[in-house]
């Protein structure tokens, strides 16, 4: 190992920690994976992520092999390192909209428990504000020796190698102003510092809102545009052209203003209602209950793409046939977790349709999650037939279909583009019926 190498231990190995150790090692420090579900350890042992994203198997495959990288399924493992980065999952709690924070909480008792004396422990999950502060008291009691930070990270799945190793800032809450405790997560990401990456250095509370309040501005923006797309329906406006315009103002920008059917994934749903719930319970129920119309806004966009289907079906699914195009939730992705895609799919399904879904990635986790849904091999299969061809995810495997390609197989011409990814002229002057979102 270099000499400025870290040792350096990451609990949690699912998306979140399975990409830093994996960026981390390729950094040139010697990281140790850890997670509790040896099924995980074992695959990422052989240089396979558990799930699906570009360059990742790369990363494990050279780290492994170079000894940088290494991963093990106890915890007593990460008494070597230096710093501990906490990567676990803080999903929706059952019965309510907060986070649950148990595996959060086991993984920092753990780490403190075998912690070398000294040893920085470094939160990344997303959590509710005030969890930072807590946890570093609670270890206070019985590990003085051991420093707390929160880190967050923003990466997005599909990009998230490329977001690790080039972010657009690095955050690091700190307690106390410990400039300690900056210096040695400085040593970590010295590569990305002396590539010019901003790094910020707030407070603890400050850290972990930075993550809360970007996704939950990210996901205000995709349901502004949303909303703007139901005025453009009643209009006969175009909310592509309205993004491209306004978008143009740097102050507002035209990333993440794309219309369609709107947002899920396992962080922008679930980190808004988490919020919200947060506000509530430090008593700032009321500045965010804007974030409940924006949930709102991105709920109702499922329904009005079942009910535009519907239309293009003349008014009934009733043994209709569907083509549904895509059920991860964004392309590049083979997750599932609160997928629009597969939610309009099941609501057609309900409402009599006989739908038929196919995706590049998804469909073991689709038909794990929604096995009621009937999924095929391939896109010929999904749109045999088809009354309506609904492309709901868009893959630029589907988004490069002509509308001479789709022809040969389906029943009746008709595209529901969910994602406003196709061009409405090449669809409507080939003689299809096409209907975007807003458009
Ligand atoms: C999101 C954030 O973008 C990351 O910065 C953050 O780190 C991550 O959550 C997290 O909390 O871990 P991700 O869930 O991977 O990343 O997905 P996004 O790329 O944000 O897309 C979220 C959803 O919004 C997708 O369903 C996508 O189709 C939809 N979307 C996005 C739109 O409907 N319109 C847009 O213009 C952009």
């Amino acid at each position: 190992m270099a000499e400025d190498s870290v040792k350096i231990a990451v609990i949690g190995c699912g998306y979140l920690g399975a990409v830093h150790a994996a960026c981390m090692a390729s950094l040139g420090h010697d990281v140790i994976g850890i997670d509790v579900d040896a099924n995980k350890i074992a695959r990422l042992q052989a240089g396979e992520a558990p799930f699906f994203e570009p360059q990742l198997n790369e990363l494990l495959v050279e780290g492994q092999s170079a000894s940088s990288l290494s991963f093990a399924h106890s915890s007593t493992h990460a008494s070597e390192a230096d710093v501990i980065f906490i990567c676990v999952g803080t999903p929706q709690r059952e019965g309510d909209y907060a986070a649950n924070l148990d595996y959060l909480d086991a993984a920092f008792r753990s780490a403190a428990a075998v912690a070398k004396e000294g040893a920085l422990l470094v939160g990344k999950s997303t959590v509710p504000v005030g969890t930072a502060e807590r946890l570093r008291r609670e270890i206070a009691l019985t590990r003085p020796d051991l420093t707390v930070m929160w880190n967050p990270e923003f990466l997005r799945e599909g990009h998230a190698v490329s977001d690790t190793l080039g972010p657009d800032r690095l955050v690091y809450g700190v307690a106390n102003g410990d400039d300690e405790a900056v210096e040695r997560l400085d040593a970590v990401y010295a590569r990305l510092l002396s590539e010019g990456t901003p790094r910020l250095i707030v407070n603890l509370p400050t850290a972990e809102l930075v993550k809360t309040a970007a996704n939950s501005f990210l996901a205000t923006k995709i349901s502004f545009i949303n909303a703007m797309a139901e005025l453009c329906e009643a209009s006969g406006a175009d909310v592509t052209l309205l993004a491209d315009a306004i978008g143009r103002d740097e102050r507002i920008g035209r990333r993440f203003l794309n219309a369609g059917i709107g947002f899920g994934g396992g962080c922008l749903p679930k980190d808004i209602r988490a919020f919200s719930a947060r506000a509530g319970e430090i008593g700032a129920d009321e500045a965010l209950t804007f974030l409940r119309e924006i949930d709102l806004i991105n709920l109702r966009r499922r329904n009005r793409a079942v009910e535009a289907i519907a239309a293009m079906c003349g008014g009934s699914l009733l043994g209709k046939r569907i083509g549904v195009l895509g059920a991860s939730f964004k392309p590049e992705s083979d997750d599932v977790r609160d997928s629009p895609a597969l939610s309009i799919a099941q609501q057609l399904q309900l409402q009599g349709a006989s739908v038929r879904v196919y995706d590049p990635e998804a469909m073991e986790n689709a038909s794990r999650r929604f096995p009621e849904l009937r999924y095929v091999a391939d896109w010929q299969s999904a749109v045999a037939g088809a009354d309506v061809v609904a492309v709901l995810t868009e893959w630029t495997q589907f988004t490069e279909l002509s509308p001479e390609a789709l022809s040969t197989h389906v029943r009746s011409q008709a595209l529901f583009d969910g994602r406003n990814a196709f061009d409405p002229a090449t669809f409507r002057e080939a003689g299809w019926v096409y209907r975007g979102v807003g458009r």
